[in-house]
């Protein structure tokens, strides 16, 4: 059986970015372009699919993580909308919520965390939730998130994440939609920062040194 997301390799090293268009601003900053927008749009297209017939035509509600999760969380609610439309004979009511995690540890994503925005979790209860998230990492968050979510008893929780990375120390998480798994590195753009850059990035790309040290958090800040 196919495996169910893209497993992009540790040796492949993406597109130069002179084949694509980059701000400016960043051109200095990046290593390679590792998923090109266009990419994800496809395999986003397809990972709405699979959801859409996973539900059949019980009412759903899309739980964005924000911040990184924005830009993965509309463009699938797009295409779920779109589907929506044009399938005709069976259709997926939608309600949408946001949250925000805040973690107590400012760079290790081992810490606890705190849910704040959105409404209140308490309007989960009885529903299907569908958490949205950018990347998953050491597993950590999600795991946190997760146990946050069934204290407010929704029906059933899933969860679709656009990448996991592939790194040492993961809880060995896995989500039920994946988009594509990574190499251990640190990427930027389509909505995941670093320190709150490249969000305005299109593309999902590697960060170079110099792009590290350029946007450094300044020492003492929160
Ligand atoms: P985890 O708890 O280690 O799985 O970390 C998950 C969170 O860390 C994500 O929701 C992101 O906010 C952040 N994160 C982890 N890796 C990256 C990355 O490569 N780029 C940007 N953010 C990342």
């Amino acid at each position: 059986m196919a495996q169910d997301y893209i497993k992009i390799p540790d040796a492949y090293h993406g597109y130069a970015q002179t084949h694509f268009c980059v701000p400016k601003h960043y051109e200095e900053d990046l290593e390679n372009i590792l998923i090109p927008w266009g990419l994800i749009q496809d395999r986003t297209e397809r990972l709405a699919r699979d959801i859409f017939q996973d539900v059949k035509d019980e009412p759903l509600t899309a739980l964005c993580v924000l911040k990184g999760g924005y830009r993965f969380f509309t463009d699938l609610l797009d295409k779920l909308t779109t589907l929506n439309r044009s399938h005709g004979s069976v259709s997926v009511p939608l309600y949408v919520d946001f949250i925000r995690l805040k973690s107590y540890e400012n760079d290790d994503s081992t810490g606890d965390i705190q849910v704040i925005g959105g409404d209140s979790m308490n309007s989960l209860r009885g529903r299907n939730v569908l958490v949205v998230e950018d990347i998953i990492d050491t597993g950590h968050t999600m795991a946190k998130l997760l146990a946050i979510l069934r204290q407010h008893q929704p029906k059933s929780v899933k969860v679709a994440s656009l990448l996991v990375k592939r790194r040492p120390g993961s809880t060995g998480y896995r989500p039920d939609y994946c988009g594509f798994e990574i190499p251990n590195l640190f990427v930027v753009g389509y909505a995941l920062d670093y320190n709150e850059y490249f969000r305005d990035l299109n593309h999902i790309c590697v960060i170079n040194e110099a792009g590290k040290k350029k946007y450094a958090a300044p020492k003492g800040s929160d």
